[in-house]
């Protein structure tokens, strides 16, 4: 496969053209940033980190039954993968209060809920990803009702997946951050990533944070978390 000209370039990824019209291969940056680009940053070696972390939990699921765009890991930082459109919903998880829930209900960080929400937000950086739910989505077009149920029904899934994988390396999944994509034939496969960028990760006696939170707070050991959460898993 050759990797050919660049097409897009996004806040933590490069996506590259190949010769085959239907790959496309991601390369993953160590550039961080928050609040919608307005803080930036560095996370030495996150961009190798991700991109490994994503694509073995990506063959878990894959494993379980559910499709993603994963191809092939060609090296430190590249991935072929499918091409997709992307639907533009990013599909959160919460399964305990934290963040912006915590900020918008007033919930204390920390609070278990008592079923996991599953929560939309319109894919939209000029409009700072709004807050939307499945009306706005139908109504604005953004996907179906079959392709919303599609969604939903693998986010579950991926959600209980996620919960077992990380509690069985010692961190609580707190919530993360999904997006699907369409193939050409209207398949709905994962696409994107699964990282301590887009999963909110804590140490389960501790609580400690082992996520990109330790980035968008200044916490400070941003790079020793994401190392933290690569060697628990068993992957460096
Ligand atoms: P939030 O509490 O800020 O809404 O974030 C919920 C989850 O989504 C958290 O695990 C971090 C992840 N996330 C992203 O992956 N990208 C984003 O742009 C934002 C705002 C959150």
């Amino acid at each position: 496969m050759k990797k050919m000209e660049q097409l897009y370039e996004g806040k933590a990824k490069k996506v590259f053209a190949t010769d085959d019209p239907a790959i496309v291969i991601v390369d993953y940056k160590d550039d961080a940033t928050a609040f919608n680009g307005v803080k930036k940053g560095t996370i030495v070696g996150k961009g190798a980190i991700n991109n490994r972390m994503t694509n073995h939990v990506f063959r878990l699921f894959e494993e379980q039954g559910i499709p993603t765009h994963l191809v092939e890991e060609l090296s430190d930082r590249e991935t072929a993968v499918k091409k997709v459109e992307i639907v533009p919903l990013e599909v959160i998880v919460r399964n305990v209060a934290a963040g912006s829930f915590s900020k918008r209900m007033g919930v204390e960080e920390g609070r278990a809920l008592l079923c996991p929400i599953i929560e939309f937000s319109y894919k939209n950086d000029d409009l700072g990803d709004p807050f939307i739910n499945d009306d706005y989505a139908l109504a604005l077009g953004l996907a179906t009702a079959e392709e919303i149920d599609t969604i939903k029904n693998y986010t579950r899934k991926i959600n209980e997946i996620m919960k077992e994988y990380f509690r069985n390396a010692g961190m609580k999944l707190i919530d993360f951050k999904i997006e699907f994509g369409r193939l050409p034939d209207g398949t709905i496969i994962l696409a994107d990533e699964v990282s301590p960028d887009t999963c909110r990760l804590w140490d389960v006696n501790t609580n400690e944070k082992l996520d990109k939170d330790r980035f968008r707070r200044d916490l400070g050991n941003v790079e020793e978390a994401y190392n933290e959460v690569f060697r628990r898993l068993g992957l460096d």
